[in-house]
């Protein structure tokens, strides 16, 4: 690849001419070092790998195949949208895998959050691999490394977490468009390449989805208030204006239940958590003020339309002391 470190002189991309300028520079590169190889990669739906699939759709169109594996612990809506934006939209080959009941059956009984993670970790190389053994003469592997990735690997805080994993015998070469690249200037450049601004500008969501918001041993029906609680919630930030402004909301349903009344019956089910926090760089966090009224009308939506749920509570801890996930 034409730049493989950001040079120290090279510009911030803060505007659409200048995320043209490079989406045209890289597309002749990918073009160049693609040549009429074919090229696999593994499509989250990610701010970053959704805009290496965009930008390897338009250098190199149908050598690219995507796999997206949906681990079953996505978000509400999360599967459709890759599917339609990546298949229905820009043509891509897109492989969608629906492997939900065997992560589930895996994580079936399993407390320790670290091992909830090494599992999920563990099996979605198992499925993608899987995968890319179906798929013949595949040369290059596409990743959505970005820079600070690289920087944080070079100075030993985490292991380079795209590269790597991958069964040893399946070596194939990287290509890594958006790897001398910081976030905000991969948004502006997903936006340049038409993909939808509920994508580009996302909040963070954790490799293990889902997973880490059900503590100790997931349960269908737990991550179900877990996935429709969130959703309600995203779509009241997003009514009132707090999308985009609040760095990070989610609900968490932990595992115990309490008592309470439903149409004048006795209750006794589970209570969602709401956090809502901003940060700069996730080491520290604040917890967002959300307005009084909103909050009790994410309380009444919340208790009314998710099953088996009837309580809310709102989480006011800063990090430190809690951290921002839950596990
Ligand atoms: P914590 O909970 O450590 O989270 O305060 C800081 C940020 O990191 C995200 N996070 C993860 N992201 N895999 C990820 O890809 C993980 O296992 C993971 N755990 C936490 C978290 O959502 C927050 O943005």
């Amino acid at each position: 690849m034409a730049n493989d470190r950001r040079p120290d002189d090279m510009v911030r991309i803060t505007t659409p001419e200048l995320a043209d300028a490079f989406i045209e520079e890289q597309i002749k590169a990918l073009r160049s070092q693609i040549g009429d190889k074919k090229v696999l990669l593994a499509l989250s739906g990610g701010v970053d790998s959704s805009v290496v699939a965009a930008m390897l759709i338009k250098a190199v169109g149908s050598q690219l195949t995507c796999v997206h594996v949906n681990h079953g612990l996505l978000r509400k809506g999360e599967p459709e949208q890759v599917i339609a934006v990546f298949r229905d939209q820009m043509k891509a080959n897109l492989v969608y895998v629906d492997a939900t009941d065997r992560f589930l059956d895996k994580l079936a009984g399993v407390t320790d959050p670290e091992t909830k993670r090494k599992i999920i970790g563990g099996e979605f190389i198992e499925v993608f691999a899987e995968e890319a053994r179906k798929l013949d003469g595949i040369t290059f592997l596409a990743q959505g490394t970005i820079w600070p990735d690289i920087l944080e690997s070079e100075k030993g805080i985490k292991a380079h977490h795209n590269a790597g994993g991958l069964p040893e015998d399946m070596n194939f070469e990287l290509v890594e468009p958006v790897k001398i690249l910081f976030k905000d200037e991969v948004r502006i450049v997903g936006e340049r390449l038409g993909l939808p601004a509920n994508m580009v500008y996302r909040q963070p969501f954790p490799g293990p989805g889902l997973g880490v918001r059900c503590p100790g041993a997931i349960t269908r029906e737990r991550l179900a208030a877990v996935r429709e609680s969130d959703a309600i919630l995203r779509e009241e930030f997003a009514k009132n204006g707090l999308e985009g402004k609040v760095w990070q909301y989610f609900t968490v349903v932990p595992d115990f239940k309490s008592t309470g009344i439903k149409n004048g019956q006795r209750s006794f089910e589970w209570c969602v958590i709401i956090r809502a926090v901003n940060t700069t760089d996730a080491m520290t966090a604040e917890v967002e003020e959300i307005p009084f009224a909103l909050m009790k009308h994410l309380v009444s939506r919340i208790t009314s339309e998710v099953p088996g749920v009837n309580r809310v509570l709102y989480d006011f801890t800063p990090k430190p002391s809690a951290t921002i996930e839950y596990e």
